[in-house]
């Protein structure tokens, strides 16, 4: 074998070599070998933002969060260990109490990936006292409904609409616990920005904020993606 014909060596991930290509991610490089890492604010059509952690790893037993570390060869990569899902799950029971998660009657159940996320860590209860926000739904725009109290701060929407649609619709705003999201227009109402419902931001969003009026409940609950099959099984083609 020649020099150039020579593999190139993996990291270990969870005991296993992975290869990766150059400048991928732990990440990356786990989900195109349909390895799954729980994640939140991370998908595969957009820079990582790194916010949520829900990705962490340990490398060379260091912790790290997998959608911004680089791959790199002889790399020993924990992630599904009890400790890593132990944090997770309390990092999910965190995001739960923090908004106004009320699975039963929201339109996104089953399409959810909080709530598929929880369900494969094995959260049964928020654990935590709810801070039950109070944050006012915005339903100006004849399309789309967006209910902030479901908000995650995966900053997903404000990726889409900056890169694919070139429209800014949304920003975060505050800090700490008073983080929040904006819509990026002088009265902070929907309506009055130029957002489509064919948007890729109208699309994008893995809970139930940004949602298209008029078609509630259209897939019955129970018969919807993760309803089907849990959501370490699908890592491949993720979209939500
Ligand atoms: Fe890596 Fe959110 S998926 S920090």
């Amino acid at each position: 074998m020649t020099e150039e014909e020579s593999p190139v060596p993996g990291f270990m991930l969870d005991g296993e070599e992975l290869p990766f290509e150059p400048g991928e991610t732990i990440l990356q490089a786990a989900t195109r070998a349909g390895r799954y890492i729980p994640h939140l604010c991370w998908h595969p059509e957009f820079r990582a933002h790194g916010s949520c952690r829900i990705c962490i790893v340990k490398v060379n037993g260091r912790t790290c969060a997998s959608c911004t570390q680089q791959a790199a060869a002889d790399l020993e990569v924990q992630s599904n260990t009890e400790e890593i899902n132990a944090e997770r799950k309390m990092l999910l029971q965190m995001l739960f109490v923090e908004g106004n998660h009320f699975c039963p009657s929201c339109e996104k159940s089953g399409n959810c990936l909080l709530q598929a996320t929880a369900y494969q860590m094995g959260m049964e209860g928020p654990h935590f006292e709810e801070f039950y926000p109070d944050r006012p739904v915005d339903a100006s725009h004849p399309d789309i409904l967006l209910d902030f109290n479901r908000c995650i701060l995966c900053a997903l929407c404000v990726r889409a609409s900056r890169d694919v649609d070139g429209k800014d619709v949304f920003a975060l705003g505050g800090h700490g616990i008073a983080s929040h999201l904006l819509v990026n227009s002088a009265s902070g109402r929907l309506a009055d920005t130029d957002m489509a419902l064919g948007d890729r931001a109208a699309s994008i969003c893995p809970v139930g904020v940004i949602l298209p009026k008029r078609r509630g409940f259209a897939i019955p609950i129970g018969h919807r993606r993760y309803d089907a099959r849990p959501v370490s099984e699908q890592v491949e083609g993720e979209t939500p």
